[in-house]
């Protein structure tokens, strides 16, 4: 569902040339779920807001079915993003920011259904989230982890077939984070969608994922990829097995030098 290869990407700094990405390649399969783990720095959302469409690369290729990155940003029910800040419209309500991609489609006619429904599904993905309480609050009433949890409520209210996540749950707190990882779960076992995950955490992306990429440091490159072969569905007690133990430590092995 999306293929990399060779990405290359430098930032210019002032004075100096920053090369944030190079000879990155992976495939990322239909219906699957990849993590994405690496230093701080090492670009892994710049990756993503590559494949997103919205910074362009030096060189080499990506690809999102049959799309270039700015073919997928124009048909937006192929692709969902979840930056790593929230980024909500100060002025709107919980529940209007969680529908504003449901109006934009509706207007450019790229969308079909129905708009009750959709607003009924803001508010399903809001309950889920634990916003209950705070459909009708705006985003500055909101701690920074409730921020969050009402983007990624944005990004799966039109059912993407891809969505980019980055660091979607760092700002929660271990609870919120647990049960979240296991409603994400439950709604990418229901939907055959692409997900790609960023996380600083190795711990939630071998609980999450089919496949680990590791990145080097920065520039960032592919340094390995982990195949995460736990059963699925994979109740929170899997955390528990002495095989999900091993994936962890054989992560954590890659970063022994920053350790
Ligand atoms: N808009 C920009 N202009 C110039 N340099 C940038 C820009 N965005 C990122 N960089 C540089 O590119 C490198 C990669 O940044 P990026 O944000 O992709 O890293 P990251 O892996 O997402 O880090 P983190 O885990 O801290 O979020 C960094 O050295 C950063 O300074
Ligand atoms: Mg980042």
């Amino acid at each position: 569902m999306i293929a990399l290869r060779d990405i290359k990407k430098t930032y210019d700094q002032r004075d100096q040339r920053i090369v944030a990405l190079r000879d990155v390649t992976f495939d990322v399969d239909t219906a699957s779920f990849v993590s994405i783990v690496g230093p701080s720095g090492c670009g892994k959302s710049t990756l993503l807001l590559a494949i997103a469409g919205l910074i362009p690369t030096d060189s080499g290729v990506i690809r999102i079915g049959n799309a270039s990155p700015t073919e997928a940003k124009s048909k937006n029910e192929l692709l969902g993003m979840v930056f790593q800040r929230p980024v909500l419209l100060p002025w709107r309500s919980v529940v209007d920011n969680v529908m504003l991609p449901v109006e934009i489609l509706m207007e450019n006619r790229s969308l079909p259904g129905n708009y009750t429904r959709y607003r009924e599904r803001a508010q399903e993905l809001l309950d889920m989230m634990g916003l209950s309480e705070f459909h009708h609050s705006y985003p500055r009433e909101l701690s920074g982890g409730m921020q969050q949890r009402v983007s990624i409520c944005r990004s799966l209210i039109y059912d993407p077939a891809v969505i980019l996540m980055d660091e979607p749950f760092g700002a929660l707190d271990a609870f919120t984070r647990q049960r979240l990882n296991r409603e994400l779960l439950e709604i990418w076992e229901k939907s055959s969608k692409t997900i790609l995950f960023v996380t600083h955490s190795l711990e939630e992306a071998v609980y999450l994922s089919d496949r680990v990429v590791v990145m080097s440091a920065r520039p960032g490159t592919v340094r390995e990829i982990l195949d995460v072969d736990l059963a699925r569905p994979r109740p929170a007690e899997v955390r528990n097995s002495p095989r999900y133990h091993e994936l962890v430590a054989r992560a954590y092995s890659y970063f022994q030098d920053l350790l």
